[in-house]
Protein backbone atom coordinates (compact mmCIF):
# COMPACT_ATOMS: atom_id res chain seq x y z
CA UNK A 1 0.00 0.00 0.00
CA UNK A 2 1.07 3.60 -0.82
CA UNK A 3 -0.04 6.06 1.29
CA UNK A 4 -2.22 3.74 3.22
CA UNK A 5 -3.81 3.98 -0.11
CA UNK A 6 -5.13 1.02 -2.57
CA UNK A 7 -6.34 0.65 -5.76
CA UNK A 8 -9.87 -0.92 -6.47
CA UNK A 9 -10.82 -2.55 -9.93
CA UNK A 10 -14.75 -2.98 -10.33
CA UNK A 11 -15.63 -4.88 -14.17
CA UNK A 12 -18.54 -5.89 -14.64
CA UNK A 13 -21.40 -6.26 -17.73
CA UNK A 14 -22.79 -3.58 -19.26
CA UNK A 15 -25.16 -1.30 -16.88
CA UNK A 16 -24.45 -3.69 -13.77
CA UNK A 17 -24.59 -0.07 -11.99
CA UNK A 18 -20.28 -0.23 -11.69
CA UNK A 19 -20.13 3.42 -12.28
CA UNK A 20 -22.80 4.43 -10.05
CA UNK A 21 -20.68 2.39 -7.23
CA UNK A 22 -17.53 3.32 -7.78
CA UNK A 23 -18.31 7.27 -7.94
CA UNK A 24 -20.15 6.52 -4.82
CA UNK A 25 -16.87 4.22 -3.39
CA UNK A 26 -14.65 6.68 -4.30
CA UNK A 27 -16.38 10.12 -3.00
CA UNK A 28 -16.62 8.07 0.36
CA UNK A 29 -12.93 7.01 0.48
CA UNK A 30 -11.60 10.55 -0.90
CA UNK A 31 -10.37 8.54 -3.69
CA UNK A 32 -10.35 9.50 -7.47
CA UNK A 33 -13.06 7.77 -9.74
CA UNK A 34 -11.63 6.65 -13.11
CA UNK A 35 -13.91 6.04 -16.06
CA UNK A 36 -12.30 3.86 -18.28
CA UNK A 37 -15.83 2.97 -20.07
CA UNK A 38 -15.83 6.83 -21.17
CA UNK A 39 -12.25 6.75 -22.89
CA UNK A 40 -13.41 3.94 -25.46
CA UNK A 41 -16.40 6.13 -26.08
CA UNK A 42 -14.44 9.47 -26.79
CA UNK A 43 -13.02 7.74 -29.04
CA UNK A 44 -15.65 5.60 -30.64
CA UNK A 45 -17.49 9.33 -30.60
CA UNK A 46 -14.66 10.74 -32.50
CA UNK A 47 -13.79 7.70 -34.91
CA UNK A 48 -17.20 8.85 -36.37
CA UNK A 49 -17.24 12.11 -36.09
CA UNK A 50 -14.16 11.98 -38.53
CA UNK A 51 -15.63 9.56 -40.81
CA UNK A 52 -13.10 6.43 -39.89
CA UNK A 53 -16.21 4.29 -38.65
CA UNK A 54 -19.80 4.60 -40.02
CA UNK A 55 -23.00 4.19 -37.83
CA UNK A 56 -23.05 0.61 -37.21
CA UNK A 57 -19.54 0.64 -36.06
CA UNK A 58 -18.14 -0.41 -39.14
CA UNK A 59 -14.67 0.63 -40.03
CA UNK A 60 -13.87 3.01 -42.87
CA UNK A 61 -10.14 3.66 -42.48
CA UNK A 62 -8.64 1.81 -39.17
CA UNK A 63 -5.46 2.65 -40.33
CA UNK A 64 -6.33 6.61 -40.58
CA UNK A 65 -7.61 6.50 -36.90
CA UNK A 66 -4.27 4.71 -36.02
CA UNK A 67 -2.46 7.59 -37.47
CA UNK A 68 -4.50 10.11 -35.77
CA UNK A 69 -5.12 8.70 -32.39
CA UNK A 70 -1.81 9.58 -30.90
CA UNK A 71 -2.56 13.59 -31.42
CA UNK A 72 -6.05 13.33 -29.87
CA UNK A 73 -5.95 14.62 -26.78
CA UNK A 74 -8.39 13.23 -24.20
CA UNK A 75 -8.81 13.92 -20.44
CA UNK A 76 -10.97 14.25 -17.26
CA UNK A 77 -11.72 17.42 -15.88
CA UNK A 78 -13.02 18.36 -12.64
CA UNK A 79 -15.78 20.66 -13.10
CA UNK A 80 -16.71 23.62 -10.74
CA UNK A 81 -19.69 21.58 -8.73
CA UNK A 82 -17.22 19.00 -8.63
CA UNK A 83 -18.39 16.06 -10.76
CA UNK A 84 -15.66 15.08 -13.65
CA UNK A 85 -16.47 15.12 -17.39
CA UNK A 86 -14.46 13.78 -20.14
CA UNK A 87 -12.44 16.17 -22.70
CA UNK A 88 -11.99 15.60 -25.99
CA UNK A 89 -9.19 17.85 -27.83
CA UNK A 90 -10.38 20.50 -25.15
CA UNK A 91 -13.60 20.16 -25.96
CA UNK A 92 -16.26 18.52 -22.84
CA UNK A 93 -18.30 15.60 -24.53
CA UNK A 94 -19.25 14.24 -21.30
CA UNK A 95 -22.96 14.54 -22.89
CA UNK A 96 -22.38 13.54 -26.46
CA UNK A 97 -20.70 9.81 -25.61
CA UNK A 98 -23.66 9.07 -22.98
CA UNK A 99 -25.87 8.64 -26.35
CA UNK A 100 -27.41 5.05 -27.49
CA UNK A 101 -25.50 6.46 -31.08
CA UNK A 102 -22.21 5.71 -29.41
CA UNK A 103 -23.46 2.55 -27.11
CA UNK A 104 -24.14 0.88 -30.73
CA UNK A 105 -20.83 1.48 -31.50
CA UNK A 106 -18.27 1.38 -28.80
CA UNK A 107 -17.27 -2.37 -28.54
CA UNK A 108 -16.70 -2.51 -32.27
CA UNK A 109 -14.08 0.15 -30.96
CA UNK A 110 -12.94 -1.13 -28.18
CA UNK A 111 -12.21 -4.22 -29.81
CA UNK A 112 -9.02 -2.69 -31.82
CA UNK A 113 -5.53 -3.80 -30.10
CA UNK A 114 -4.00 -0.25 -30.79
CA UNK A 115 -7.07 1.56 -29.74
CA UNK A 116 -6.67 -0.69 -25.86
CA UNK A 117 -2.85 0.22 -25.84
CA UNK A 118 -3.70 3.50 -26.36
CA UNK A 119 -6.38 3.84 -23.61
CA UNK A 120 -4.44 1.48 -21.32
CA UNK A 121 -1.21 3.82 -21.09
CA UNK A 122 -4.07 6.68 -20.00
CA UNK A 123 -5.37 4.58 -17.47
CA UNK A 124 -2.55 3.39 -16.03
CA UNK A 125 -1.00 6.51 -15.28
CA UNK A 126 -3.84 7.54 -13.30
CA UNK A 127 -3.20 4.85 -10.94
CA UNK A 128 0.44 5.34 -10.24
CA UNK A 129 -0.37 6.48 -6.34
CA UNK A 130 -3.14 4.59 -6.04
CA UNK A 131 -6.26 6.21 -3.97
CA UNK A 132 -8.02 5.11 -7.53
CA UNK A 133 -11.40 3.08 -8.18
CA UNK A 134 -11.38 2.70 -11.68
CA UNK A 135 -14.60 0.46 -13.06
CA UNK A 136 -14.37 -1.30 -16.79
CA UNK A 137 -14.07 -4.59 -18.41
CA UNK A 138 -10.48 -5.13 -17.72
CA UNK A 139 -9.18 -3.82 -14.94
CA UNK A 140 -8.51 -5.99 -12.65
CA UNK A 141 -7.15 -8.59 -14.81
CA UNK A 142 -4.96 -6.21 -17.81
CA UNK A 143 -4.98 -2.51 -16.39
CA UNK A 144 -4.47 -3.13 -12.69
CA UNK A 145 -3.88 -6.68 -12.60
CA UNK A 146 -1.75 -6.10 -8.83
CA UNK A 147 -5.38 -3.74 -7.82
CA UNK A 148 -5.42 -5.08 -3.77
CA UNK A 149 -9.43 -5.34 -4.26
CA UNK A 150 -11.10 -6.34 -7.37
CA UNK A 151 -15.01 -6.28 -7.82
CA UNK A 152 -16.71 -7.96 -10.52
CA UNK A 153 -20.12 -6.99 -10.57
CA UNK A 154 -23.50 -8.71 -12.18
CA UNK A 155 -26.99 -8.18 -12.47
CA UNK A 156 -30.12 -9.99 -13.99
CA UNK A 157 -31.07 -9.04 -17.36
CA UNK A 158 -34.09 -7.39 -16.86
CA UNK A 159 -32.53 -5.23 -13.88
CA UNK A 160 -29.96 -3.97 -15.95
CA UNK A 161 -32.10 -2.86 -19.38
CA UNK A 162 -34.55 -1.05 -17.09
CA UNK A 163 -31.67 0.85 -15.49
CA UNK A 164 -30.58 1.69 -18.18
CA UNK A 165 -33.67 2.37 -19.98
CA UNK A 166 -34.42 4.52 -17.07
CA UNK A 167 -31.00 6.31 -17.39
CA UNK A 168 -31.87 7.48 -21.42
CA UNK A 169 -35.50 8.33 -20.64
CA UNK A 170 -34.05 11.49 -17.85
CA UNK A 171 -31.89 12.41 -20.17
CA UNK A 172 -35.02 12.93 -22.52
CA UNK A 173 -34.10 10.09 -24.76
CA UNK A 174 -38.02 8.80 -25.88
CA UNK A 175 -36.89 6.60 -29.11
CA UNK A 176 -35.09 3.72 -27.20
CA UNK A 177 -37.53 0.71 -26.04
CA UNK A 178 -37.01 -1.58 -23.39
CA UNK A 179 -36.11 -3.99 -25.64
CA UNK A 180 -33.98 -2.40 -27.97
CA UNK A 181 -31.65 -1.19 -24.54
CA UNK A 182 -31.75 -5.19 -23.44
CA UNK A 183 -30.86 -6.25 -27.20
CA UNK A 184 -27.89 -3.49 -26.94
CA UNK A 185 -26.65 -4.63 -23.99
CA UNK A 186 -26.70 -8.19 -24.57
CA UNK A 187 -24.53 -7.81 -28.13
CA UNK A 188 -22.46 -5.15 -26.28
CA UNK A 189 -21.51 -7.89 -23.68
CA UNK A 190 -21.29 -10.41 -27.10
CA UNK A 191 -18.43 -8.09 -28.32
CA UNK A 192 -16.75 -7.30 -25.30
CA UNK A 193 -16.80 -11.35 -23.75
CA UNK A 194 -15.16 -12.40 -27.02
CA UNK A 195 -12.50 -10.31 -28.59
CA UNK A 196 -9.18 -11.09 -28.50
CA UNK A 197 -7.17 -8.61 -26.59
CA UNK A 198 -8.35 -8.54 -22.50
CA UNK A 199 -11.65 -9.61 -23.18
CA UNK A 200 -14.31 -8.77 -20.10
CA UNK A 201 -13.64 -11.83 -17.74
CA UNK A 202 -13.64 -11.84 -14.24
CA UNK A 203 -10.05 -11.90 -12.38
CA UNK A 204 -9.89 -14.99 -10.39
CA UNK A 205 -9.49 -13.25 -7.37
CA UNK A 206 -12.17 -10.96 -7.94
CA UNK A 207 -15.39 -10.86 -5.31
CA UNK A 208 -18.55 -10.94 -7.09
CA UNK A 209 -21.24 -8.48 -6.61
CA UNK A 210 -24.81 -9.33 -7.34
CA UNK A 211 -26.98 -6.16 -6.99
CA UNK A 212 -29.71 -7.32 -8.66
CA UNK A 213 -32.07 -6.65 -5.97
CA UNK A 214 -29.79 -4.20 -3.60
CA UNK A 215 -29.50 -0.64 -3.10
CA UNK A 216 -26.60 1.32 -2.94
CA UNK A 217 -26.75 1.61 0.73
CA UNK A 218 -26.60 -2.21 0.92
CA UNK A 219 -23.76 -1.90 -1.47
CA UNK A 220 -21.90 0.17 0.80
CA UNK A 221 -22.72 -2.15 3.74
CA UNK A 222 -21.28 -4.87 1.92
CA UNK A 223 -17.56 -2.79 0.67
CA UNK A 224 -17.42 -2.03 4.11
CA UNK A 225 -17.23 -5.45 5.84
CA UNK A 226 -14.56 -6.31 2.92
CA UNK A 227 -12.44 -2.62 3.38
CA UNK A 228 -12.50 -2.30 6.89
CA UNK A 229 -11.53 -6.03 7.99
CA UNK A 230 -8.49 -5.82 5.68
CA UNK A 231 -7.50 -2.50 4.88
CA UNK A 232 -8.76 -0.81 7.62
CA UNK A 233 -10.29 1.75 5.64
CA UNK A 234 -14.33 2.82 5.35
CA UNK A 235 -16.17 3.96 2.66
CA UNK A 236 -18.31 7.05 4.68
CA UNK A 237 -21.93 8.30 2.74
O1 LIG B 1 -22.62 1.36 -20.63
P1 LIG B 1 -21.67 1.02 -19.54
O2 LIG B 1 -21.55 2.09 -18.50
O3 LIG B 1 -21.93 -0.33 -18.96
O4 LIG B 1 -20.28 0.87 -20.30
P2 LIG B 1 -19.00 1.80 -20.24
O5 LIG B 1 -18.25 1.53 -18.99
O6 LIG B 1 -19.33 3.19 -20.56
O7 LIG B 1 -18.11 1.18 -21.44
C1 LIG B 1 -18.50 1.31 -22.79
C2 LIG B 1 -17.80 0.25 -23.61
O8 LIG B 1 -16.39 0.49 -23.60
C3 LIG B 1 -17.95 -1.19 -23.19
O9 LIG B 1 -19.12 -1.82 -23.67
C4 LIG B 1 -16.71 -1.84 -23.77
O10 LIG B 1 -16.88 -2.14 -25.13
C5 LIG B 1 -15.68 -0.74 -23.68
N1 LIG B 1 -14.80 -0.90 -22.51
C6 LIG B 1 -13.75 -1.79 -22.59
O11 LIG B 1 -13.61 -2.48 -23.58
N2 LIG B 1 -12.87 -1.89 -21.56
C7 LIG B 1 -13.00 -1.15 -20.46
N3 LIG B 1 -12.10 -1.25 -19.49
C8 LIG B 1 -14.08 -0.25 -20.34
C9 LIG B 1 -14.99 -0.16 -21.37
Amino acid sequence: MANGKILIAIDGYSSTGKSTFAKLVAKGLGYIYGDSGALYRAIAYFAYNNGFIDGKGNFISKSDLQMVLPKVRLCFKTLSDGSSATFLNGENIEKNIRTSAVSAIVSQIAEVPFVREHVNILLKSMGLDKGLVMDGRDIGTAVFPEAELKIFMVANDHVRAQRRFDELKLKGNTTDTLESVLESLKKRDYIDSHREMDPLTRAKDAIELDNSSMTLKDEIEWINAILKPNFGLEVII
